[in-house]
Formats: C-alpha cells, structure tokens, sequence
C-alpha cells in the first residue's frame, strides 16, 4: 500500500524523504513524489515509476531545498498509476500525500465542484486536499483539519503542509497506520517505523482520529476536536541492522535464513518449564477447556497458516476449527457466538479485512485471540488476548519468516489446547514441545542445502504453468508453496488437494508440466503415491517434496528434494515449506524478478 514520509528538522528534506521512501519501498507501489517548502514556498516533484526515476527526475529538475516536506509512494487505486496522478496533490493552499481510499470522495467531489474547484487527477486523494484548502478560510490549519476529518469517510492517513506555514507538517490518520518519529530537534512521520530508524528509535503511534503539528520547537498532538492531548512515546525494538539487507542480495532472502532464530526466539518467548505457557496472555487452560469452536480468519499466507493450525488443533485437542478468508467471512454473516474462539492471523496487524473479521466477531460476543507481528498494530490492540510473533520486521513483500513463526505459535497453542481439554497428559505435551524444539535445526539444514532448491528451480525458469499437490499438512503446504510461487515469478501455478484433482483438473496435465508434490505425511502416502502416477501416467514432470528415505516406483519421480529430520509428521512443514519458499526465491531470480518488489502487489493491505 501506499507509503508516506514526513520531515521537519536541520538535514537535507529532500535527501531524508527519499531516504524514508526507499525504506518503505517494500509495501507496494506504482509512482512517487515529494514536495518540499524552498524558500517559503512549496516545490513539488512527481513522476510514475520507481523511485530510480524519482531520482533521475530530481536530479534533471534540480532536488528542492529544504528542510520541511513530505513523500509519497503512491500504489493505484483510484485513477491508473500517471505522473497527474501521483501524490502529493495540491489545490490552492494545502499540498497532501494520502494513503487509504476516501469512500465518499464522488459526493465531495460534486460538492467541491459546485463551490469552484477543479481537479487535475483522477484520484480520490485530490479531493482531501481541495476539501481542506476549503475549510482554511480563516487560515488556521487545526480547524481546517478538524472540520475536513468530519466530512471524509473511509480510510486514511494524511501528511499536510499549508502554504502560510513553512516550517510546519501536519498530519492525521484514520484506519490507516501512521507514525510520528522524535528525534533531537528533528521530526518525521512514516506508515512504517524503517523509514527513519537511522534517525532515531523513538516513536509515537497516533490512533484514530488523532492529529500531530510538528515544528522546530516540537511536536503537539490533537484529538479530532482540535483539543490537545498527551502522547506516550514508544521505543522501537527493531535496530537499524534488521531494516537493511546485511549482504544479501535480497530482503526476502535474509528473511528465510532468519528462521531458525526467530523460530528459536519465538519458542523461548512462549515455553515456560519445558511447555508452552500462555498464561501471560490473558489465554487460561479454563479458556481453551470451554471454547466452543475455533475460527481462524486470515488472508493469503497468514490463512494457510490457519489451515496448519487448524489440522493441527483438530488432530490433537479435537475441537472444529474453521479457516475462513477474512474477506468473505466479514460479509458471510458467520455464525459465531459467545462461546467461540476467533483466532486472527496477521502479520502486519493492519490489514482492512482482518481487522474487519476482528470487529464482527467482537460484535458478536466471540472471544478473540490475534496473532499479529507487527506490535501496536489495530489488530493486535483491539483483539482481546493477542500473541506477539516475534520475527521482526518483514520487509519483503511475500511473506517467509512472519508465516514460519505463525505456524510454530499456532503448533505450541494447539499442543496447550490438547493438553487443557484432557486429550493429552503433561508428558506428552513435554514430547511435543521438545520435538518442535528441534525444528530450527531442521530449517537450518534446509537452508544449508539451498543449491538443490536453485536446481528445481532451474527447472521452473521458463515453464508457463504448473501445479502444486498435496494432501494434508502436505496440502496446507501445497497452497502455501503455490501463492509464493506465483506471486514473485508471475507463473501461473495451482494447488490442489492430491486426490481432487482427478475431478476436473487433471485435464490440464500435458507433457512436461511440472507438478510439485508434498509428500511427507506416513499416513497418507500411499494415496498420494497413487496421485503422482496418475500425473506422470499423463506426462507429468514431478518434483516431489518428501522425507529422505522415501520410496517411490520406478519413473515416478523426475526430482526430488529430500527433507532429512527427526521431526514427527506433523511438524515437518516447518522444514519444508522453506524448501519451498527458496524454490520460489530462485525461480524468481533466475527469471530475472525482484523477488522484494513483485508487480501489483503491495506489504501491507490497508483496502478492502
Ligand atoms: C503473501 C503475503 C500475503 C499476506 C496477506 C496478509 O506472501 O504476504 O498473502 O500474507 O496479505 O497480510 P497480513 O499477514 O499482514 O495480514
């Protein structure tokens, strides 16, 4: 989504806005701009495309001088990404960048129309600025803020600069994160903390509908009646090391060899005495022993590893756990009701239709439990027990190390789950806490072994289509394998249940296709052996994804990647699903992709 930087201070803006943008650069986007007050007035540069062009731009039309502004990188949503319609976007007296989406903008528009103004872009953004040029008839900032907060709907956050006051940045959010950063002298604001780490570490989380005026002699903060209130300031815990790529040619790449330590780390945070204990949380024994039913609401990574959960809570505690996508569970009318548990998986904490979810079941009396990385987020703040995930920032935009650290929490609470409800004794909830102990040895080892994931994925460079299949755990993994495939090398990939793709699909398999196999589940082997040959009978190529030792007939299998662990069935996924995220990684290179950048997409989806 759309990223913001803010500046007020004695550094060089344009260089410090660029700076921020580049750090936020992993959420998504299509343009950038940047507008900054030069000898009391204000200069705008924008263009479509990255910000390589930003800064070619910058260096043919000269960097303004300065040292107040804002930046914006802008991901379309309304009107197709155009230097016209890149932000900031100025009308009369006020200059804003915006990230979120303005639902009455048609109605504000025609209002705005009707009192003169006109607009250049097709954006809903433009609007906010025309709005609030509007309300500053008596040039006092606040009271045009104010009043426009009254009229906007929808989601937004907003850095705002006014004309008559240069060296003020004003700015406001609603849904939509927004950070002030507290340096010594110095101010910024972000959508995200790396935007200036390497300024300073302090911050504070503006909440909805609050308002902050920075200038040089300080930052002031204003509820949505212009009244002032206090803030409390938080300390980042991230360093400036974890923001950066540390030598890897690629985030996302540094982020699949973090596992085994945040895998680790997660595990120390959560194990008390050799079990997990949530205790701290707010999540009782007495709780898990009386939920009803389990419903785990997520989208795209962070919902299959609800489906993990959910296979893993239903074979140990046998309690129903329902998976649903948050977008379709939010307008479903789910039937939930006081005596169920709503889990919510988020990474980023701040996505639209999670959070949606988190509001519903809140409403309907539902106990609910987040499970969200980012700290501080809407998620994890409004849920009512939450479980911080300790991978630290994810600055790539698919997902590794947040669904690693997902499905390790996710294993640990099923493990406490089966133990509350009497279907396993102390002893074996020992074992099963001791055998995922072992799990960050077991990633390590896979990442040592990378150079056979590069050769499959040399295999996948120029192939048009493929499959994944599974059944099981090996299933959960299969669309988990799939989405992150596809997502960073833009081949067309599905996943299947092994054994439903006989009902349709199969007519899809011709000579060479490529079918990547999960195939590490014991029990269920036999049957999705069986599946395999009925791809290869119809000129398959297969991948197969299974433990070392693994036999299958003759011909049946063209490569494989063997997982070489101790660890029981259940909890192989952890092993092999990075397996499956190098395969992507490389296919992804190897096809000549930014991995950290994928088309279309963006870290942290704020709209519906
Ligand atoms: C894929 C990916 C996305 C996210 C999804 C939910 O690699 O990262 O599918 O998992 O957008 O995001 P969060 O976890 O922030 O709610």
């Amino acid at each position: 989504m759309c990223g913001i930087v803010g500046y007020l201070g004695k550094r060089d803006c344009t260089e410090v806005l660029m700076d921020g943008l580049e750090k936020l650069e992993y959420r998504g986007y299509d343009s950038a701009g940047i507008a900054v007050f030069e000898n009391g007035s204000i200069k705008t540069v924008k263009t479509r495309g990255k910000l390589s062009c930003m800064r070619e731009k910058l260096s043919k039309e000269g960097s303004p001088k300065g040292f107040c502004g804002i930046g914006h990188t802008r991901w379309a949503t309304h009107g197709e990404p155009s230097d016209i319609n890149s932000h900031p976007h100025s009308n009369g007296r006020v200059t804003i960048v915006h990230n979120g989406i303005i639902e009455n903008y048609t109605e504000l528009k025609a209002f705005l129309t009707e009192k003169g103004y006109t607009f250049v872009s097709q954006t809903d953004s433009e609007v906010a600025a025309c709005l609030l040029d509007y309300y500053y008839s008596e040039r006092n900032p606040l009271k045009a803020i104010t009043e426009t907060m009254k009229e906007l709907e929808g989601s937004f956050a907003l850095g705002i600069l006014f004309k008559d006051f240069p060296d003020r940045v004003y700015a406001v959010r609603k849904q939509s994160p927004l950070i002030v950063g507290e340096g010594e002298g110095e101010y910024f604001i972000a959508s995200d903390i790396p935007a200036f780490l390497k300024y300073t570490k302090n911050y504070v989380l503006l909440e909805d509908n609050e308002i902050v005026c920075m200038k040089s002699s300080g930052t002031s903060y204003f509820d949505v009646h212009g009244i002032p209130i206090k803030k409390e300031k938080q300390v980042a815990e991230w360093d400036v090391e974890q923001a950066q790529k540390c030598g890897f040619p690629h985030f996302m790449l540094k982020e699949i060899h973090e596992q085994p330590d945040v895998v680790n780390k997660t595990l120390e945070d959560i194990v008390k005495d050799g079990v997990p204990d949530f205790s701290e949380r707010g999540i009782s024994d007495e709780l898990l022993k009386n939920v009803g039913r389990v419903f785990i609401v997520a989208c795209g990574t962070a919902m299959h590893a609800g489906i993990i959960a959910k296979y893993a809570i239903e074979k140990l505690a046998r309690v129903p756990v329902t998976v649903e996508v948050a977008s379709e569970f939010r307008y479903m009318e789910p039937i939930v009701g006081e005596n169920d548990l709503v889990i919510l998986i988020s990474q980023s904490g701040e996505t639209a239709d999670t959070k949606a979810g988190l509001e519903l079941a809140k409403e309907k009396g539902a106990k609910t439990l987040a499970v969200v990385n980012v700290k501080y987020s809407a998620i994890a703040r409004a849920a009512d027990m939450c479980i911080h995930t300790l991978a630290g920032p994810e600055i790539a935009v698919a997902s590794t190390k947040a669904y690693m650290v997902q499905i390790t929490v996710m294993y640990l609470l099923a493990f406490r789950f089966a133990f509350a409800r009497g279907k396993i004794s102390l002893e074996e909830l020992k074992k099963l806490t001791e055998e995922l102990m072992l799990s960050p040895k077991a990633i390590s080892d896979v990442i040592e072994r990378k150079g056979e994931c590069q050769f499959i994925a040399s295999r996948l460079v120029n192939v048009e289509k493929l499959f994944f299949i599974g059944r099981g755990f090996d299933y959960a993994l299969s669309l988990e394998g799939s989405l992150k495939l596809k997502e960073i090398t833009y081949i067309h990939s599905e996943a299947y249940a092994a054994g439903e793709l006989k009902h349709g699909t199969i007519s899809l398999i011709e000579d060479n296709i490529p079918v990547i196999t999960v195939a590490t589940q014991e029990n269920i082997l036999a049957k999705t052996i069986s599946n395999m040959e009925e791809v290869k009978a119809r000129g398959a190529y297969i991948i197969a994804l299974c433990r070392k030792g693994t036999e299958f007939s003759e011909n049946t299998v063209d490569l494989r990647f063997d997982i070489d662990t101790e660890l029981p069935d259940m909890l192989v996924p952890l092993p092999t699903v990075c397996a499956l995220q190098l395969i992507a990684y490389y296919t992804s290179v190897l096809r000549g992709n930014d991995p950290d950048k994928p088309r279309n997409l963006a870290k942290s989806v704020t709209t519906e």
